[in-house]
């Protein structure tokens, strides 16, 4: 019984990957389906996310805890690929708890192995930004993201949550942010960090959280053996992924599906179905090629329609139109079994809509997507032009109800990304979202 299960995929599990450049509507796919879920997991990135979960009239933007907060009864992990800023986790769990959101040892869980997002990290990230050159500017969250996965990767200057509860752990810390205030005054002329206050800080994190630190990849498995279902939640897009994306203009964890098991601590077969979450069009926050941007009246005509503007940073998206070949390319990588395509009603009255469906070289045809030709100068799109519609699509809960130009559109997508589309998004709430022949249609809930 038990080897049958470790030779056959999982399918009772869920994962959520973002396809493109983040912010394609995954906290929105994550709350519609977690209803029917036991544990909702994060795995990758830390602060620099911003999932909108909208319930009713209510908005929530969730940045560390996973999006199956605002359902009873489902356990909430942050896993070990996390980076984590306990003082926004701190803050968030505040946030929530003031609006009526029970969150507490019994529904979040957090990894006693995950990266602890340090004050020097913060600084790091916002000096080494003001230090490139213009061109060079990655244009980070300042989430202080990229230095803790560089300290990660160090080990010796590392701070997992777990080591904040060993005897010593305070003296390790000042050790640390001596050798940190030497750096920063060498590279940047900066002001030291007090490392007193560091210490202060992090004691007081120390006993906030600890009702909620555990070995989560444990607790994982055993929910595995248990036949419990477990959704995964990607951040970021695929496109940001540390290795295959757009790089260096990428964020500095594995954000595919491939991320999962390292990130939560389970099988790579436990990872279950795999969704692909799309936006209708493209958008990017940062710098970093974006080759089918629209930086026009088209552009920020989408931009206002899908209030285009980050959940973290609050800076405005620049926004493009729709890239298969991209698309198809970040599908492949995770294995995708089904798409989510959102955002669809933002597309009404934009007028003729165009898709990219091949990139050329100095006139020559490329081969499929690689993301490192994306940042030479001399590609260009090869587009296809679509009719438009002018329908307000916002109230349609079934799929044959959308205007034709907007079936014609999103099959048309399907035929180039060669994925079904499973769900349609019309519009931010629970209720805007329409299945068409989805494995999961059962699971989601209005
Ligand atoms: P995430 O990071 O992938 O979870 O996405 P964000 O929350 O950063 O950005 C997606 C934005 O689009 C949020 O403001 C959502 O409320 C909103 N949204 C999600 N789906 C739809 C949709 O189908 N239509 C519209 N108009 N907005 C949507
Ligand atoms: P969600 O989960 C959109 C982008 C930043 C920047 C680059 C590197 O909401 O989809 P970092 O702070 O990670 O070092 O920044 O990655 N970025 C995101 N863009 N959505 C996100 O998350 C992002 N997380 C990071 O804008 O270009
Ligand atoms: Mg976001």
């Amino acid at each position: 019984m038990d080897e049958e299960r470790h030779s056959a995929m999982n399918d009772t599990n869920l994962t959520v990957i973002g396809l493109q450049w983040g912010d394609e509507g995954k906290g929105k796919i994550v709350d519609a389906l977690t209803g029917r879920f036991d544990c909702v997991v994060r795995f990758c990135g830390g602060a620099n996310a911003g999932h909108t979960v909208t319930v009713g009239d209510k908005v929530y933007a969730l940045h560390l805890i996973p999006s199956g907060i605002l359902r009873h009864g489902v356990h909430n992990v942050i896993g070990n690929g996390v980076v984590v800023d306990p003082s926004v986790l701190l803050e968030e769990i505040a946030g929530l708890t003031g609006r009526g959101v029970a969150v507490s040892g019994a529904n979040l869980h957090l990894s006693n192995r995950a990266h602890v997002v340090m004050p020097y990290h913060k600084a790091a990230d916002r000096l080494n930004e003001a230090k490139l050159a213009g061109s060079a500017k990655i244009g980070t969250t300042a989430r202080g993201i990229g230095p803790c996965y560089a300290d990660k990767a160090n080990r010796s200057t590392a701070v997992r949550v777990g080591d904040l509860y060993q005897p010593g752990w305070d003296a390790r810390i000042r050790t640390i942010v001596a050798e940190k205030n030497a750096v920063f005054a060498a590279l940047y002329g900066a002001e030291p960090l007090d490392a007193d206050d560091v210490v202060a800080q992090a004691a007081s994190w120390r006993d906030a959280l600890a009702p909620l630190v555990c070995d989560t990849g444990a607790m994982l498995r055993q929910a595995v053996r248990q036949g419990r279902r477990i959704l995964f939640e990607g951040a970021q897009g695929s496109l940001l992924d540390v290795d295959h994306g757009t790089y260096p203009f990428v964020t500095s964890s594995a954000v595919t599906a491939c991320g999962v098991p390292t990130g939560a601590g389970v099988s790579p077969r436990d990872i279950g179905r795999v969704i692909g979450v799309l936006k209708a069009y493209c958008t990017r926050v940062g710098a970093g090629p974006l080759a089918t941007e629209q930086d026009n009246a088209t552009g920020d005509l989408i931009r206002r329609r899908g209030r285009e503007y980050g959940t973290t940073t609050g800076r405005p998206r620049r926004c493009g139109w729709f890239d298969a070949v991209a698309g198809r390319y970040a599908a492949e990588l995770s294995g995708v079994d089904e798409l989510a395509v959102m955002l669809l009603d933002v597309l009404g009255t934009v007028g003729e809509l165009k898709i990219c469906t091949g990139y050329t070289l100095n006139g020559r045809p490329l081969e499929g997507f690689d993301p490192t030709i994306a940042t030479l100068e001399g590609v260009q799109c090869v587009y296809e032009t679509l009719p438009g519609w002018d329908e307000d699509i916002t109230a349609c809960t079934r799929y044959g109800e959308l205007p034709q130009a907007a079936r014609d559109y999103v099959e048309r997508i399907e035929a180039l990304v060669g994925r079904p589309i499973g769900i349609v998004s019309v519009g931010p709430k629970r209720a805007q979202t329409i299945t068409r022949n989805s494995a999961l249609a059962d699971l989601i809930a209005s």
